[in-house]
């Protein structure tokens, strides 16, 4: 992994002071841009993840750097709960069926739709690109938290998450079928195209990260997972139509072929069997689960409103 091209003085300094420890980088308050500050903030993240080539591993536990993006953290959070209208209800008796109702409800505009349809090879190959920020560490974030559920939330999550990597196959990690869909089609499969992405695409990256990084936010990394799951098995048909109708090389088309059956029985674990069992065992985690369904529905309706704007469509 490469470090990114830099959005401004906060960015940049980040990226400096990952080249050369001995620097320290300037304070959140410097942040040029929203953007500035996402990019550094996604870079932070990386440190916990891959980390960048050249870069020194101890600079995870930095505390200039832990510092900082402590600060960006909690300013993306604040963000978060501001547009966050609150859980549903206080204690819906039946949570199955009131997270699937959720979900429904929030049904954003659909990128998968114009794929279908519609879309041309380079509105595609864009989609790749921007997606490729997550699904080049598809479920990582998931595993931060794994250790911090309950019993049966845990044992749940690790069924999930075996699917995820692939069932002890190292050539089926959902990660690695998006870098060969990547390469199949000559894009970058190593660094992603951090580069290429706009605000929502790195805000959306860092939230989920920090719902996995925290402890006290384990709920939301629950909500967060199930909704994305909720949300993926009816997009992916669609766009595996649409990705034949374009011809698409069977790598990427199987990616998302992939996800049509897989994510249609994930979606029941997350609910059923992760979300259910933790706010059994500690309710107070509630609120949170919601927090993280709506951040991830809410995210990817803006992230599908800035693209289908790009391509001039009405969303
Ligand atoms: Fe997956
Ligand atoms: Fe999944």
């Amino acid at each position: 992994m490469h470090l990114p091209t830099p959005r401004g003085k906060l960015s940049a300094s980040v990226a400096e002071a990952l080249r050369s420890p001995h620097l320290h980088p300037v304070g959140a308050s410097h942040a040029e841009s929203q953007e500035d500050a996402a990019l550094a903030l996604w870079m932070l993240h990386e440190l916990s993840y891959a980390g960048f080539t050249g870069v020194d591993e101890a600079l995870e536990w930095d505390m200039g750097l832990v510092t900082l993006r402590r600060d960006l953290e909690a300013e993306l959070e604040r963000t978060l709960r501001e547009r966050f209208p609150g859980s549903p209800a206080e204690r819906p008796d039946d949570l199955v069926t009131a997270f699937f109702a959720y979900v429904e409800g929030h049904d954003g505009p659909s990128v998968a739709g114009h794929v279908h349809t519609q879309a041309t090879r380079e509105q595609v190959l864009e989609l790749l690109r921007w997606r490729s920020v997550y699904h080049l560490k598809e479920t990582d974030p998931s595993t931060f938290v794994l250790a911090r559920l309950p019993r049966p939330a845990r044992a749940a999550l690790a069924e999930l998450l075996y699917d995820e990597y692939g069932a002890g196959r190292p050539e089926r990690l959902h990660s690695h079928l998006f870098a060969e869909a990547l390469r199949s089609v000559g894009l970058d499969a190593e660094s992603g195209h951090v580069d290429d992405v706009p605000l929502e695409v790195l805000e959306m990256n860092n939230a989920v990260t920090m719902f996995g990084l925290h402890r006290r936010l384990r709920g939301a990394a629950v909500g967060h997972l199930a909704a994305f799951e909720c949300t993926s098995a009816v997009p992916s048909r669609r766009l595996v139509q649409g990705l034949q109708r374009l011809d698409f090389p069977q790598p990427v088309v199987d990616y998302y072929a992939e996800h049509v059956l897989a994510d249609a029985v994930h979606e029941q674990v997350a609910v059923r069997d992760i979300v259910v069992p933790l706010v059994a065992a500690e309710p107070a985690q509630l609120e949170h689960v919601f927090l993280g369904a709506f951040t991830c529905l809410d995210q990817e309706a803006r992230v599908a409103r800035v693209l289908l704007d790009r391509w001039g469509v009405a969303a």
